[in-house]
């Protein structure tokens, strides 16, 4: 079993009509504690009903701990503020991926592993003439990254550790190719190969900005920028793509097939695609005088479908860490540049605004991952519509954790209940009696 859980003597007690269970409690490495209701159908006839999962754990996990409460995030024990100090994103992934810093020779090996296969096949370049000009970069993304399975057809036994372990580095290194490609797609610009000789996240930024003409030399603070983007990204429990990826690979279906259905989950702008969606509502703010009042105001007006994108989660009812590590990024960044983006003072002003508001203090709405994330990347000349794919580059090493670690659980396929609410039995009506 993935975590050393203590068995608890303490139990649940369920009372339904004339039947009473003793459930079993589980209480995880922080003390959170979970009732272990697998045999509530059996006894009872009964199941558990809970929307959205807002109560339901849906397995046991050693990767990622968060706690919403004190706005506390660590991966495998170490917390996001210290990575983010000292770690790069590679790093930082194999920690995800393996459970443990790697030394040197260990960090070395890998990064050799991820450059072998930077390049997509020739023949995946024809997909990207597939494509309309104006497609989301999402949705070249989650396609490509699905067809990688039709490549490399040599590696998708889910049970054979070398094979996951080559569709691991396929998949890791070739994401940022995959993403430069279709930036460069969509300004008509020739591919850029992948050059070896540079960093993971430099060689991302000269795939995405370098060009026959001329190549691109990264500023050592756009690297380090993105380093931490990528960082703080990597993983965040049972989130909605990680959940996805854990309930398309308990199928057994290949890793490549697994990553692409949480690639489609990200783009939801509840969820990742809340980055790109932020930036255009601060856009908006700014042509509207940065009057944030009246967004705040909209935000509130339960009339109107509008909310402050970046704002708000399901688990932190504290501040997002990560929000607060990419704010001081940001801050330090546009400094560096000398550099006045008017989005990041309307998103400073509105997150004031809004943090003296009582129904966000009530409801314990603060910024989240995606409120500022955005203002790097346009520092960095990303565009908008790739922001969610920069999320995508950096969840990737914590979608492969969880894949891996539920296979290593020997998890059963994924199959929730339901409580039926339709018509009960009823005949057929004949068309001409209808
Ligand atoms: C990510 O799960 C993860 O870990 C996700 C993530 C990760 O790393 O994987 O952290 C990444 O997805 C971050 C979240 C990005 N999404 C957004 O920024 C979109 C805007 N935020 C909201 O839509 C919302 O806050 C969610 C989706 C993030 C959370 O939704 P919940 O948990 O279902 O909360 P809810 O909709 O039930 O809101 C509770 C109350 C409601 O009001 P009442 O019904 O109590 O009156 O808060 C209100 C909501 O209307 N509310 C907001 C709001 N977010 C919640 N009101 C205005 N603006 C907002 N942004």
């Amino acid at each position: 079993m993935t975590s050393a859980v203590s068995e608890s003597s303490k139990t649940a007690r369920l009372v339904l009509e004339d039947k009473e269970l003793e459930l079993p409690v589980v209480v995880g490495s922080e003390g959170e504690v979970g009732i272990d209701i697998s045999s509530l159908r059996s006894q009872t006839g009964a199941i558990t009903l809970d929307e959205a999962y807002v109560n339901t754990g849906s397995t046991r996990s050693a990767i990622t701990f968060l706690n919403g409460e004190d706005g506390v995030l660590r991966y495998r024990g170490y917390p996001i503020e210290t990575l983010a100090e000292h770690c790069d994103f590679l790093e930082t992934a194999y920690l995800l991926i393996y459970g443990e810093l790697p030394t040197s020779d260990q960090a070395a090996s890998f990064r050799e592993d991820i450059r072998h296969h930077t390049m997509l096949h020739e023949d995946m370049k024809s997909f990207y003439n597939g494509f309309p000009r104006d497609a989301h970069p999402m949705g070249i993304l989650s396609s490509v990254v699905g067809a990688l399975s039709t490549f490399y057809q040599d590696s998708m036994d889910v049970h054979d550790p070398d094979q996951v372990e080559v569709s691991i580095h396929r998949l890791i290194a070739k994401l940022p190719t995959i993403a430069a490609y279709s930036h460069k797609k969509s300004i008509g610009q020739p591919f850029v190969y992948p050059k070896n000789s540079l960093s993971y996240c430099e060689n991302f930024l000269h795939m995405m900005f370098s060009t026959p003409a001329g190549d691109y030399e990264a500023d050592p603070d756009f690297v380090e920028a993105l380093n931490l983007l990528l960082i703080v990204h990597a993983d965040h429990e049972q989130n909605c793509s990680t959940s996805t990826v854990r309930m398309v690979g308990s199928s057994n279906a290949n890793l490549f097939a697994s990553i692409s259905a949480g690639i489609g989950a990200l783009w939801g702008p509840l969820h990742g695609g809340a980055n790109e969606a932020c930036v255009n509502m601060l856009e908006q703010i700014t042509r509207d005088n940065g009057n944030v009042q009246k967004y705040v105001d909209m935000a509130k007006d339960k009339q109107n479908n509008f909310r402050l994108m970046g704002f708000g989660h399901r688990v932190y009812k504290n501040r997002d860490p990560r929000a607060t590590i990419i704010k001081t990024s940001c801050d330090k960044l546009l400094q560096k540049l000398d550099l006045k983006d008017p989005l990041f003072e309307v998103a400073q002003k509105l997150e004031e605004t809004a943090l003296r508001d009582s129904y966000f203090v009530e409801r314990k709405l603060y910024p989240n991952v995606d409120f500022y994330s955005g203002v790097i990347y346009r520092a960095l000349g990303i565009p908008v519509q790739m922001f969610t794919v920069l999320f995508a580059i950096g969840r990737l090493p914590g979608w492969i954790a969880h894949w891996k670690e539920m296979h290593a659980d020997g998890s059963r396929i994924n199959r929730p209940r339901q409580i039926y609410t339709g018509p009960t039995r009823r005949d057929f009506v004949p068309v001409d009696q209808r």
